[in-house]
């Protein structure tokens, strides 16, 4: 049986799943109903309002028309995510004695008695942790679905080591996949492509000396991620997939090419105190979703010749990607 599939949709779905059970043990449930939730839905259409949102702030003479820019599904429907969203963090903290499993929210909360925070502050914790969990995961995953399935020889490579080293499919574990090195050559190259927060991140000067200019106190600096990763100065083949860079010397495919290509200039999960606190995380989901689809299914991308995805992804606040059609079948005796 061969079936063509758009996998961006499903991607999305796990990982919103995902997201929203890790954040609040949240249920969304959308891979089981083939549906995306109002959440979901309202927040792919949002981003589009975040590109507007940041260049009228610093042109602000036309912050005014602004409003004309939001879908106005949009501004319909956020004010029903909010409630919703506010029930069901109350509906959390009325069970917190009977979760299912630790989640996000869980470690904000005081176990030496004393009170907690408050529900606002919370809600908006809760918020920016499914957003922080599904945003950049989607990516990843996607990315590096496409990356691989647009690179056959990688793919193979990435499959086999996962096939030779997993007899069953509840053999793949967290633990078991830390030792996976091309697997995680491919998610690292994948987030170097990629770039996730490809619009930099913004710091506010206190006044200091960056490379031997003075940058005065108040002044916002960013560093543009996406130029960085993919520059020649710091990656050869700096536009081409190539996850050998990442192996160690000792791997069987590691290629000596990659040798002097600067690590530093890498730092998908930013550093220093605002760095990402899901970085474990984000790796460790990245490695069970990517190592149980290779498991699992013999891909093959099926609009290959229609799309680029440097080309056809789009930014605005966040990723628009192309669709993903991948014809999938189950791999032999496995799925
Ligand atoms: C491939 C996966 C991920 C990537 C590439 C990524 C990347 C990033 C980056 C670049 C930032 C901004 C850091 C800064 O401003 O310096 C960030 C912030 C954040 N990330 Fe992640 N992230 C990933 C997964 C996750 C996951 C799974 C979670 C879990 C909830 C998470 C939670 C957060 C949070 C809460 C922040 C805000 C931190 C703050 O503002 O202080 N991330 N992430």
């Amino acid at each position: 049986m061969t079936d063509e599939i758009e996998m961006k949709q499903w991607i999305d779905w796990l990982l919103f799943d995902i997201a929203g059970d890790m954040a609040y043990g949240r249920k969304f449930e959308q891979v089981k109903n083939l549906k995306s939730s109002t959440f979901l839905s309202t927040f792919g259409k949002v981003g589009l309002w975040g590109t507007p949102n940041q260049v009228t702030r610093r042109f602000r003479m036309l912050r005014p028309f602004i409003w004309m820019l939001i879908p106005p599904s949009v501004v319909l429907t956020v004010p029903t995510l909010l409630r919703l969203n506010r029930q069901e963090i109350r509906r959390r903290m009325s069970q917190r004695d009977e979760i299912k499993h630790p989640d996000y929210v869980e470690q904000l909360l005081p176990k030496d008695g004393k009170p907690d925070p408050t529900e606002d502050w919370i809600l908006a914790q809760a918020n920016v942790f499914i957003v922080a969990g599904f945003d950049p995961m989607t990516n990843l995953i996607s990315s590096a679905l496409y990356y691989l399935l647009a690179n056959t020889d990688k793919y193979c490579h990435a499959m086999k080591e996962i096939r030779d080293e997993f007899a069953e499919y509840n053999d793949i574990t967290g633990e078991r996949l830390q030792t996976m090195k091309y697997l995680q050559a491919v998610i690292d190259e994948s987030l170097r492509l990629h770039t996730n927060a490809a619009f930099g991140l913004p710091r506010l000067s206190p006044g200091y000396e960056v490379d031997g200019n003075y940058i005065p106190p108040g002044v916002i600096v960013q560093t543009c991620f996406f130029a960085t990763t993919h520059s020649e100065r710091y990656f050869n083949d700096a536009r081409s997939f190539c996850p050998e860079r990442w192996l160690p010397s000792c791997h069987p495919l590691y290629n000596p090419r990659y040798e002097s290509d600067d690590r530093q200039a890498f730092t998908p999960f930013s550093q220093g105190p605002r760095g990402c606190p899901g970085l474990n995380a984000g790796y460790l989901q990245g490695r069970i979703i990517l190592a149980k689809l290779l498991w699992s299914f013999d891909m093959e991308l099926a609009n290959k010749d229609a799309i680029d995805w440097e080309k056809d992804i789009k930014m605005f606040a966040i990723w628009i990607r192309p669709d993903l059609f991948v014809r999938v079948r189950p791999a032999n005796g496995k799925a």
